[in-house]
């Protein structure tokens, strides 16, 4: 049977609630602890002042909220619609003792509740590929985004050379979600991460929606041969 992809709020809410609990742990093995390099090469793009406000939709567990507080910003809020992931998120949070600083909180970046023009940097980290629309999430970030602010986005794209790309296929549709169904227990949520990379636009196509929604500036940078990439834009 082949399974539709579906990138309802509620759809994708449930299914990152139910792996909540198992999310980092896989997040960090499947990744072979990789994932954690590239959130710190999206902090080295974003140079702020000491009183900024930086948002990061999509936070997940609050690992780039986490990383982003490194660069000493006034506050980082994170917003994700799934509760469970920002429960273990604000747990994480607590024990590091940076509940001054981070805020996160249930909250759809379809549908940002905060004031245009508010925030001075805006991240997100494997998130935008799972919008159910990506042109309405990407233009409330830039609503929401001070003039001559950065968006820097993470997102997994597809590698370009042939052979690699062979290997890499293998281990994400075959052996990734098996180990992910294995610990995790969700039968779907590791077939729907190839198969939503498989669906999304990436590269000079990423760059063109950015554009469409009214970023300047637009930049993008592969990640261990075109696994992931990021693009960076400008609110003018
Ligand atoms: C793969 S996880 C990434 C989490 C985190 N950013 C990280 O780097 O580990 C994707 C997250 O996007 C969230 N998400 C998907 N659509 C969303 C939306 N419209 N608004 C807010 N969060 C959303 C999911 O609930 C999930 O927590």
């Amino acid at each position: 049977m082949t399974e539709r992809l579906n990138k309802s709020k509620e759809n994708v809410s449930s299914m990152f609630d139910s792996i909540a609990p198992k999310y980092d742990f896989l997040n960090h093995f499947l990744s072979m602890g990789i994932d954690k390099r590239w959130r710190k090469k999206v902090r080295k793009l974003l140079a702020y002042k000491k009183d900024a406000v930086i948002l990061d939709v999509a936070t997940g567990t609050g690992d780039l909220a986490i990383e982003l507080h490194k660069n000493k910003p006034l506050r980082v809020v994170g917003i994700d619609i799934s509760e469970k992931m920002v429960e273990v998120g604000k747990a994480k949070v607590i024990a590091k003792k940076l509940d001054n600083v981070i805020d996160l909180q249930t909250g759809d970046s379809l549908d940002i509740k905060f004031d245009a023009n508010t925030f001075d940097a805006v991240t997100c980290a494997f998130g935008v590929r799972n919008f159910e629309n990506l042109e309405k999430g990407l233009s409330e970030i830039f609503r929401v985004l001070k003039t001559n602010s950065k968006i820097v986005v993470l997102e997994f794209s597809k590698p370009n050379n042939k052979v690699f790309g062979g290997i890499y296929k293998f281990y994400f549709t075959k052996i990734l979600p098996f180990v992910g169904r294995m610990i995790s227990k969700n039968d779907f949520a590791y077939k729907y991460l190839p198969m939503s990379v498989d669906k999304f636009p990436y590269g000079k196509e990423f760059l063109d929606i950015l554009q469409k929604v009214g970023f300047c500036e637009t930049k993008t940078k592969k990640l261990a041969a075109g696994i992931a990439s990021i693009y960076c834009g400008v609110k003018k």
